[in-house]
């Protein structure tokens, strides 16, 4: 701004203060390209708030209109595309930069006395920011929003005592309709909005109290100091540029997902997450019986505390990374199993060549036997038994595959699938054909 606007202003509005206050805060130690996550997840929440309100002049949540107005969005809007892409991207790219955030954080030792209090409200923005990508992702009102929500609100289901009241207070009733696409609407266009606003604000106040934690040496006295503007809003608004056209790109150039539009009756659809959480879906098939109260809540619970208590379970002062061997190697070990379990989720997800020619003959073997009067895959076919879309996914056992087709009844009992008498060629090449079925979207 010309320095004589400004002087104009400042004699009416006496803005110095103000701009003391905003630009010229001490960060010990100088700027540094590694603490930029945080206005970049700022950033980013903006972006969404500004997307998500041009999508909210279309969109309509009732379930006769839901996927409707997003086809409109899509096809009529002007930039719609574009925005729904933004929007869509943006979420991710949200997650992405809140867990880097957390994560120099931790390595940094940043949550340590005084800044305890700072950290916790940055672990409850970071559950309000999840709660979020829980609530949007049935805004679509397709198959794999409303099954992938019907998941997500059973699990919930499994708390003892109060598991029965919690899950009748998502969906609104006894089941998932309307009531719960409106109340999934309202939570993630106003509740949600207002308590992060008042968190970030919180989480910006406590900040300004106690300043930057800087850099992790013990010689805190030697350090230099530098103020946030201009060097380091300079590093934030560069990678912010960049996270922009990174998820701009993403828009213009992945089409996104849209299965059919939700069917209530059509409880063989199986939902794929999104990449998020696809750590904990993974988990999920791992744990059956008496034991999935333990990754369904107990689990995730512990997680969480532990999360949020964290400044109070590492008392040790000291800051620098390799010299407190045990948090980091906590820090690692919990990174190692969600990436572990993401990158096995992934792999089952892709992992057979779409070019097998053992495919190509086991998806003749499924016409010439019929399979389609009875099952579907990627929306063609009957609707009588369980839909194949991505059976290779949830049923990844080829042995299993092999002893089924023979004689379902000997692996699913009361399954009033025929018996198929194949060749060994033709079980193995629909065996084959049945495992290469992992995606949800059809390319
Ligand atoms: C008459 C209807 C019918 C026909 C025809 C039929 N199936 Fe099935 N199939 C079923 C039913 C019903 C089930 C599920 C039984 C259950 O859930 O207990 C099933 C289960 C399956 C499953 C396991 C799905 C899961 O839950 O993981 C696979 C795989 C499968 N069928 C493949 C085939 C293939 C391949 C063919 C053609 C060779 C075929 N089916 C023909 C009715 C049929």
């Amino acid at each position: 701004m010309s320095s004589r606007l400004y002087d104009w202003f400042d004699r009416r509005l006496n803005l110095r203060p103000v701009q003391r206050t905003l630009l010229d805060e001490p960060i010990p130690g100088g700027a540094s390209w590694i603490y930029v996550f945080g206005s970049v997840t700022l950033f980013l929440f903006l972006m969404q708030a500004a997307t998500g309100m041009f999508l909210a002049l279309y969109y309509a949540p009732t379930p006769d209109h839901a996927y409707d107005s997003i086809q409109f969005i899509e096809r009529d809007v002007l930039f719609g595309w574009f925005v729904r892409g933004l929007h869509h991207w943006g979420a991710s790219a949200m997650v992405i930069a809140i867990g880097l955030h957390m994560l120099q954080t931790f390595l940094y030792g940043a949550y340590k006395s005084p800044r305890e209090v700072m950290w916790m409200m940055g672990v409850v923005l970071f559950l309000i920011v999840m709660t979020f990508a829980f609530t949007g992702y049935l805004l679509p009102w397709d198959q794999t929003a409303y099954w992938a929500t019907q998941v997500g609100i059973n699990m919930v289901g499994t708390v003892p005592l109060v598991g029965d009241l919690l899950s009748r207070v998502l969906r609104g009733g006894e089941t998932l309709g309307a009531l719960t696409l409106s109340r999934f609407f309202a939570t993630h266009v106003l509740f949600l909005p207002a308590v992060l606003i008042g968190g970030i604000a919180l989480h910006l106040f406590i900040l300004r109290r106690v300043g930057p934690a800087g850099p992790w040496t013990d010689d805190r006295a030697s350090l230099s100091s530098e103020t946030f503007a201009p060097r380091q809003v300079y590093m934030d608004a560069v990678v912010i540029a960049g996270v922009f056209l990174a998820v701009a790109i993403l828009a213009v150039s992945v089409p996104l997902p849209l299965t059919d539009k939700a069917n209530p009756s059509d409880t063989s659809f199986v939902p794929v997450p999104e990449w998020y959480f696809l750590f904990y879906y993974e988990l999920l098939k791992y744990v059956h019986g008496p034991l999935e109260p333990l990754a369904t809540w107990i689990l995730p619970l512990c997680v969480i505390l532990i999360m949020f208590f964290w400044p109070f379970i590492d008392r040790n002062p000291v800051r620098n990374p390799i010299r407190r061997p045990v948090a980091l190697a906590s820090g690692l070990l919990f990174l190692l199993v969600v990436f572990g379990l993401l990158g096995i989720s992934i792999k089952n997800l892709y992992a057979v060549p779409r070019t097998d020619p053992a495919v190509a003959r086991g998806k003749a073997v499924y016409a010439q036997f019929g399979c389609a009067g009875c099952h579907r895959i990627h929306g063609e076919g009957g609707a009588v038994a369980p839909d194949l879309t991505t059976v290779g996914y949830t049923r990844p056992d080829r042995a299993w595959h092999l002893k089924h087709f023979p004689d379902p009844q000997s692996v699913m009992p009361g399954s009033f699938m025929p018996k198929f008498p194949l060749t060994d060629a033709q079980l193995n090449d629909l065996t084959s054909y049945m495992l290469s079925l992992t995606r949800a979207t059809s390319s």
